[in-house]
């Protein structure tokens, strides 16, 4: 069955960003959204919950997934936005090896963790939609972004494998590869600053909300977004 009013949906990182926008957007279709962030959103709604995770860390995920199962009070836990990430970028036999694994510790192995807690729900209720937050750095390398853009190929493949593994439960895996986002994402980044020629957060939220409303025979395997005019 697709999504239906009421059903939670877990973001992870949804205090800010694209995250934060996506909860707007579903909150608006009359959805619950959980945000599973290190730091709590200023942004308050009564179907807005936040439980503190370091998404890096497999007995946090757990945690609150079960903390988060024992809340829906009969509801289901329909979807999962793996939207927590980080890039940190500079010269291969420069960038510091603690940013190399951070990266992997946030943007893949956490992803993973979040995943390996929802399916075993999902399975159960036979229904559910995970979407993966890559990046166009996940189809292409960018310069400067070998461990950023080797986490993104991985979420790619991740989500590649397993949209495969899961269709026959009823479980849809999609994979976002966004351009550039106007957003907080650009604050460890030397070389860039945000700026409005990039998308807009908001528009990736609708694009999501949309997303999880599609059809229960539908699946959106791969979606890229970019700027229509990047430089104005
Ligand atoms: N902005 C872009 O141009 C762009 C383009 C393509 C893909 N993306 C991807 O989109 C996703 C969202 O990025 P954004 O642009 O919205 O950046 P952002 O504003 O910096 O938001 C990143 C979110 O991830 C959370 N996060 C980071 N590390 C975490 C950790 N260890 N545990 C839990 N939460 C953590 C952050 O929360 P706290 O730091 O408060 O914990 C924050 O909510 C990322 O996966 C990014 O790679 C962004």
């Amino acid at each position: 069955m697709s999504i239906q009013k009421g059903d939670t949906i877990v973001i992870t990182g949804a205090n800010k960003g694209i995250g934060l926008e996506t909860a707007k957007s579903l909150l608006k279709s009359g959805f619950k959204v959980v945000s599973w962030s290190r730091n709590a959103p200023e942004y308050q709604h009564p179907d807005f919950k936040h439980f503190n995770c370091q998404i890096a860390n497999h007995d946090d995920v757990k945690a609150v997934c079960e903390a988060t199962v024992s809340e829906l009070e009969g509801g289901r836990l329909y979807g999962l936005v793996n939207n927590a990430g980080l890039g940190w970028f500079g010269r291969v036999e420069e960038l510091p090896l603690e940013q190399w694994h951070e990266m992997f510790d946030v943007n893949v192995h956490g992803l993973m963790y979040a995943i390996r807690q929802v399916v075993p729900v999902m399975k159960a209720q036979g229904a559910g939609h995970i979407i993966n937050i890559a990046s166009i750095a996940g189809r292409d390398g960018v310069v400067q972004g070998s461990g950023y853009s080797a986490t993104k190929f991985a979420v790619s493949g991740i989500s590649s494998a397993l949209y495969k593994e899961l269709r026959e439960f009823g479980i849809k895996v999609s994979c976002v590869y966004p351009g550039s986002v106007n957003t907080n994402f650009f604050d460890r980044v030397e070389a860039i600053t945000a700026h409005s020629n990039m998308m807009a957060a908001e528009d990736l939220g609708e694009m999501l909300d949309w997303m999880l409303k599609t059809s229960a025979n539908y699946l959106p395997v791969d979606i890229e977004i970019r700027p229509l005019k990047p430089r104005g």
